[in-house]
């Protein structure tokens, strides 16, 4: 099965021209096989959870905190469902025309292209300047909780750290959503320097043939694995046991007992006052 597809340049040699869409189909499959098992996982998993009870006494003793706890600024979930919407039509024109729906996607490409470059360069400033930068990167400060995460998967319970105001599988996944997303992007800029736009007088020159067969096969390598993880997003997403994280990524806020059930306090500190939480929000 062919991975990577080949041409001759204008001197005769072999060089790289763009990936096989056979890696497409591929990327679909796998995210598809990962949520059934996942969901099939899910069915016997033994996770330990805070029971109810630990819940209420938690509750109870933390009658300080407000009763709506801020998640997701204004900002932060406007950048969220913008770049979403960039990626979602950056998908579709690349692969429709693989399965054989054919209409002149460059175009709608190239400006949703922009469209995600510009939400991507907006959040790194907002990140970087009003928002905790870190608390969604994952380090060796993070092995405790990976171990005592591990150990209540398997029924245990285990008095190690839960999560700060990010789930380890969210930041995991981040760091795959960062590089694989960084790539398209910087190789998709310089793509657009090859196509036809009002923008500026396109340059195939710009690169060898070599060069562009490696820019290209960047572009679709990336934009494949990106098949995989939007599914793998939506899907967590969309299960009924994420929805509280779902629902505050479009209202903005959760309550103080979703904030106690699967918050380590000390790690997301939240200011006590009528409805506000610390400024530690981010996407
Ligand atoms: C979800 C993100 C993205 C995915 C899945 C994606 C996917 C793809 C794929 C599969 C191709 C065809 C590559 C080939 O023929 O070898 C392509 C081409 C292209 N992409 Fe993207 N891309 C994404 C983001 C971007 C971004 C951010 C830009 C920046 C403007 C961009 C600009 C382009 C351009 C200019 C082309 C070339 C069209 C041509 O030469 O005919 N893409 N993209």
């Amino acid at each position: 099965m062919d991975l990577l597809r080949w041409g001759r340049s204008p001197w005769g040699e072999w060089v790289l021209t763009h990936v096989s869409w056979n890696l497409f189909w591929g990327s679909l499959f796998a995210g598809v096989l990962f949520l059934v098992a996942h969901a099939s996982y899910m069915l016997f998993s033994a996770h330990r959870k805070r029971t109810a009870a630990e819940t209420d006494a938690l509750e109870a003793s933390r009658k300080d905190l407000p009763a709506k706890i801020e998640r997701h600024g204004l900002t932060a979930r406007l950048f969220h469902w913008v770049m979403a919407a960039a990626m979602f039509v950056l998908l579709f024109t690349a692969f429709l025309p693989v399965v054989g729906v054919k209409f002149p996607w460059v175009q709608w490409h190239w400006i949703a292209g922009l469209v995600l470059t510009a939400s991507i360069v907006f959040h790194i400033i907002h990140a970087t300047f009003w928002l905790d930068f870190w608390s969604i990167w994952v380090g060796p400060k993070d092995i405790p909780e990976m171990k005592a995460e591990l150990l209540r998967e398997f029924g245990h319970d285990v008095p190690g750290p839960k999560s700060g105001k990010y789930p380890l599988g969210n930041r995991l996944y981040r760091l795959a959503f960062v590089v694989t997303g960084l790539a398209v992007v910087a190789t998709g800029m310089f793509m657009l320097v090859r196509v036809r736009t009002p923008l500026f007088v396109r340059n195939p020159y710009l690169f060898g043939d070599a060069t562009w067969g490696v820019t290209y096969v960047s572009h679709g390598l990336a934009g494949v694995g990106l098949v995989g993880l939007v599914i793998a997003h939506v899907y967590f997403a969309v299960r009924p046991e994420k929805w509280w994280i779902t629902k505050s990524m479009i209202l903005g806020w959760i309550t103080r007992r979703q904030y106690l059930e699967h918050h380590e306090p000390s790690r997301w500190p939240v200011g006590s006052g009528p409805s506000q939480a610390k400024p530690a929000g981010r996407v």
